[in-house]
C-alpha cells in the first residue's frame, strides 16, 4: 500500500544534475583534475562538501580547510548563476502530468533532496505548490546515503517509511531510501539498473501505474 511518493529533486524533477556537473567542471578544469560524466554519476545525491571531497581526492595536491571551503563556495556561485536563469519551462510536461496524476489518485507528495538550494529551485520552476512537504539539505545533519532526509520527509507527511515510495536518480539516494525502510524506484542516473531499486522507471509517468 502506497500513501506517498517522495521525489529526489536534481536529476528527477529537474535537469539541474547537468548544471551541477557543469559547475564542478569549472573547478576541476582550473585544478587540472580529470572529471567525467561517469565520475559525476557516482556523486549523485551526495552533499556539496562530500562531493567536493571526493573530487579533490582525485588530485595529488593537498588542500587546506580554507581552500576547500572557498572551492565549495565558488562551485555554488557558478551553479547559482545557472539556477537564476531557470523558469517553469524547464520542468518537463511529463513531470507536471505525473505529479497532478498522483495527486488525483490521493497520494501525498514530497521532495527529499540533499541540496541546500532545493527550495529556491522549486520556487523558480513553480513546483513548490505541488508538494505537501519539502525536506532538503538545510534541514538534516547527514546527507544521502544516510536516510535522514527521507525520514524527515515522511515525518512531515505523517506516513511510515514503508508506506512511501522514493524516486531517485542516484545510487546513494536508493541506499538512503532502502536503509530508511522505504520502497524505491530508480529513474536514470547511476540508480538505473541498481539492485537497490524495487522498480526501474524509464518514464516518470510509469509511477501512475505503480501506485
Ligand atoms: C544533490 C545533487 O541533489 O544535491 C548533488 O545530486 C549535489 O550533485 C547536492 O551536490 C547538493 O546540492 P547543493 O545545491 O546544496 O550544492
Ligand atoms: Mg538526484
Amino acid at each position: 500500500m502506497k500513501k506517498a511518493v517522495i521525489f529526489d529533486l536534481d536529476g528527477v524533477l529537474v535537469h539541474t544534475d547537468r548544471y551541477h556537473y557543469d559547475s564542478w567542471c569549472l573547478l576541476t578544469r582550473q585544478l587540472g583534475i580529470p572529471f567525467t560524466p561517469a565520475q559525476y554519476d557516482t556523486l549523485r545525491g551526495l552533499s556539496r562538501m562530500d562531493s567536493l571531497e571526493r573530487i579533490l581526492a582525485l588530485s595529488s595536491r593537498q588542500f587546506t580547510r580554507a581552500e576547500v571551503e572557498a572551492l565549495a563556495e565558488e562551485k555554488n556561485e557558478a551553479y547559482l548563476k545557472r539556477v537564476e536563469q531557470m523558469g517553469p519551462a524547464e520542468v518537463e510536461p511529463e513531470v507536471r502530468r505525473t505529479l497532478a496524476g498522483l495527486r488525483e489518485k490521493g497520494l501525498l507528495l514530497a521532495v527529499g533532496s540533499s541540496s541546500k538550494n532545493a527550495q529556491l529551485i522549486l520556487r523558480r520552476v513553480e513546483l513548490t505548490d505541488c508538494f505537501d512537504a519539502i525536506a532538503d539539505g538545510s534541514m538534516v545533519r547527514r546527507a544521502k546515503p544516510d536516510p535522514e532526509v527521507f525520514l524527515k520527509a515522511a515525518q512531515l507527511l505523517g506516513v511510515a517509511p514503508a508506506e512511501a515510495l522514493v524516486v531517485e536518480d542516484g545510487a546513494a539516494g536508493l541506499r538512503a531510501a532502502r536503509d530508511g525502510g522505504f520502497q524505491t524506484a530508480a529513474f536514470g542516473g547511476d540508480a538505473a539498473g541498481s539492485p537497490l531499486a524495487d522498480y526501474d522507471l524509464t518514464r516518470l509517468t510509469q509511477l501512475l501505474e505503480l501506485v
